[in-house]
């Protein structure tokens, strides 16, 4: 542990200038590092503290028991605020028409998060007159990048500190400075408990043994996916109707955002899917390994990607998963608030225009696949599709004069490539 956090010089322009703290919004989880924190902010920089924390659903949280024990460590204030609307509509959402996976099989719940979090931060830190943003961020980890970047853009005049990149206490002094100022440690001490991060998009668990790629997940992971081999043995169908390209409603019920997203994850936790051994490229330049469990996204992005393949021309399905990829990016990056971002979207929305219908979804241990699809908007026509005899619209005679001018190019370039050597 460095002697005080006095001794740190800022890097960065937005990081703050220990003398200059006063009062700090820190992102309180109830969790061991934000609980040390706020004790160790107040002693350190004798500070006032105000904590703020933010429900995006993640499951099975107290919030009364965060908040009283945010008291009891000293916080002037403790806020905590029920986001799970505004997470769903403007976040989840959107990310739902982007398709948005990142390193093709994150649902980036966490990226999606981080900057509504730093952005409620924001705002309560202006209105109960904090000059300072604290979080509970590694400095090898996305997060920090996600709530420093989206506070430095949104609230210039604020300033932030990240002790768990400062403090250089490890686990097992954190628990010794938990135990000397009278704050709660969980369960046993003994193991360090998996890294867990989640909201109503997924959850995930990162630490132990998951960071030995040849080491097989082991069954206590799983703690809100029901294993695939304990999963039932008959499968289930499930029905998802959208409209462009909202999901509206799972199996013929109406939902709100936040009900139909978790009334999915009920019906894909039930059946084991959603879950992904991921190794990823974090945006600081290291490689980690990451299980995710996220059931709802498992259905929705699959029936939301059918739905919109079956609507859309050859040209825009071709197109969209490049500029998918890219909003994707941009968000796991910590780039919410880059103008690309909503220039992508306005694009998003005008293919999501004709997402409409039902896409009916088979689920069966662990996995998840497209059994049934309807649209008024389908560019499809089965009598065209058909292999009995059609007239109309398309004409087998005009196939091939097509076939002949498609493959001119290829043609003419093969029998250069293949001339005998000397004939050119
Ligand atoms: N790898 C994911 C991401 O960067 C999940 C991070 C989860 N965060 C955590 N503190 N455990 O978005």
């Amino acid at each position: 542990m460095s002697a005080s956090p006095l001794d740190d010089k800022p890097t960065a322009s937005y990081e703050a200038d220990p003398a200059e703290v006063r009062r700090v919004l820190l992102l309180y989880s109830g969790g061991l590092d934000t609980s040390v924190m706020l004790k160790w902010i107040q002693d350190s920089y004798e500070a006032e503290v105000v904590c703020l924390t933010v429900n995006l659903g993640q499951p099975g949280e107290d919030y009364g028991a965060i908040e009283e024990k945010a008291r009891r460590l000293g916080a002037l204030e403790c806020h905590v605020v029920d986001a799970r609307e505004r997470f769903a509509t403007d976040y989840v959402i959107p990310a739902i028409k982007a398709n948005a996976l990142y390193g093709g099989g994150y649902p980036l719940f966490t990226a999606l998060g981080r900057p509504l979090i730093a952005q409620l931060a924001v705002e309560r830190a202006r209105e109960t007159g904090c000059d300072t943003i604290a979080h509970g961020c590694t400095g090898k980890g996305n997060d920090q990048v996600r709530i420093e970047a989206t506070v430095a853009t949104l609230a210039p005049e604020l300033r932030t500190i990240a002790p768990v990149r400062s403090w250089r206490m490890g686990r097992d002094e954190e628990i010794a400075y938990a135990r000397e100022h009278g704050i709660p440690v969980k369960g046993g001490t003994e193991v360090t408990p998996y890294s867990i991060d989640d909201n109503l998009w997924g959850r995930s668990s990162e630490g132990r043994w998951i960071e030995d790629l040849a080491h097989a997940p082991e069954d206590d992971v799983f703690q809100l996916v029901t294993r695939p081999e304990e999963a039932p043995d008959e499968p289930q169908t499930v029905s998802v109707e959208f409209e462009r390209g909202v999901p509206v409603a799972l199996d013929g019920q109406r939902l709100g955002p936040v009900e139909l997203l978790e009334a999915a994850a009920e019906v894909g936790i039930h059946h084991g899917v959603g879950i992904v051994d991921h190794v990823e490229d974090r945006i600081v330049g290291l490689k980690v390994r990451d299980i995710y469990e996220a059931p709802a996204a498992a259905i929705l992005l699959t029936a939301h990607q059918e739905l919109e393949k079956l609507v859309g021309t050859i040209h825009q399905n071709q197109f969209k998963p490049e500029l998918d990829r890219k909003w994707a990016y941009l968000v796991y990056a910590g780039l919410w608030w880059e103008p690309l971002r909503t220039d992508l979207d306005a694009f998003i929305d005008a293919a999501n225009s004709q997402v409409t219908g039902t896409i009916g979804l088979r689920l069966y241990k662990g996995g998840v696949r497209v059994v049934t699809r309807s649209s008024p908007n389908a560019v499809y026509d089965s009598d065209l599709a058909s292999f009995a005899e059609s007239g109309g619209l398309f004409s087998q005679e005009a196939s091939p004069g097509f076939i002949e001018l498609w493959s001119l190019q290829s043609r003419l370039a093969h029998r250069i490539r293949e001339r005998p050597a000397g004939e050119d």
